[in-house]
């Protein structure tokens, strides 16, 4: 199974990129931090205190998280793969997902060792069946450590700000470019000094400053590293 992962911190470009990425290759794409939104969200919807770790680590079992394709039909007739939803139970919860709020609230989940366990098992599923490009945290230190591909992307916290700012804005949000960077700083801080799963890159992953690329750039340095590998070498375990 080819599993190409790519970890790092909030707006360093992952999803954008692996989103890229997989349509280049073909090959599907797994957002994992939409996993732990899938999660949080069902909490908030349900009420259960972040302090509940049993109700918690139930719905973490129990929550059908399902990713699914939104097509277009381009001109010659061939699908063209639009957006990714994010399923939870059979309803759509893509947008939902991504408020300010649920976002400053996901580290109460993510800092879970059993519920973490719960979802690296999910993940491994869905990457086992058709490989893929995976994103998230720990993709490269926990969920696939022999993936042959690992790529850790980060950028200037000013910078990943302002891209998550404009992202937010587009969307309707009333926040600060402040605000953001605030936001995005304390989640650095709670991903990287977790004691389950901190972020940090692999031993062997291939470290990419994004600041000064595009999207498009990021995925043809990918392309182009991925390229130089031997075609034996690029399959799970093969390493
Ligand atoms: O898109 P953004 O980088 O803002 O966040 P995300 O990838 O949607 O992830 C949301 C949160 O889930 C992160 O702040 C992490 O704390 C957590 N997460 C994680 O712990 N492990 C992962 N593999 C993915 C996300
Ligand atoms: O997934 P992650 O939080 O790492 O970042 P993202 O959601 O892929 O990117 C955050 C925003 O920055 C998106 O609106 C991207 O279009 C934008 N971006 C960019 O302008 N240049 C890049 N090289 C990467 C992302």
């Amino acid at each position: 199974m080819l599993i190409i992962a790519i970890d790092g911190p909030a707006g360093s470009g992952k999803s954008s990129t692996a989103k890229a990425l997989a349509k280049r290759l073909k090959l599907p794409y797994i957002d994992t931090g939409a996993m732990y939104r899938v999660v949080t969200l069902k909490a908030m919807q349900d009420g259960i205190p972040f302090t509940d770790k049993k109700r918690l680590m139930k719905i973490a079992r129990k929550s059908r998280i399902e990713f699914r394709t939104a097509y277009r039909t381009a001109s010659r007739g061939e699908r063209d793969a639009v957006r990714q939803l994010v399923y939870l139970d059979s309803q759509d919860v893509t947008e939902a997902i991504r408020t300010p709020e649920l976002t400053k609230n996901v580290f109460h989940i993510a800092q879970e060792p059993l519920i973490r366990r719960e979802m690296v098992k999910k993940q491994r599923v869905m990457g086992l069946k058709q490989g893929g490009v995976m994103e998230g945290r720990d993709i490269g230190t926990v969920v696939f450590p022999d993936a042959p591909f690992k790529f850790y992307f980060d950028a200037q916290p000013k910078l990943r700000a302002l891209r998550r700012y404009r992202e937010l804005r587009a969307a309707g949000e009333q926040v600060t470019q402040a605000k953001v960077l605030r936001d995005i700083l304390k989640r650095d801080r709670t991903d990287l000094t977790r004691k389950n799963s901190p972020l940090k890159p692999a031993k062997d992953a291939v470290v990419l400053d994004t600041s000064s690329l595009t999207i498009d750039q990021t995925v043809d340095r990918i392309i182009a590293h991925i390229g130089a590998k031997p075609l034996r070498d690029r399959r799970l375990g093969t390493e």
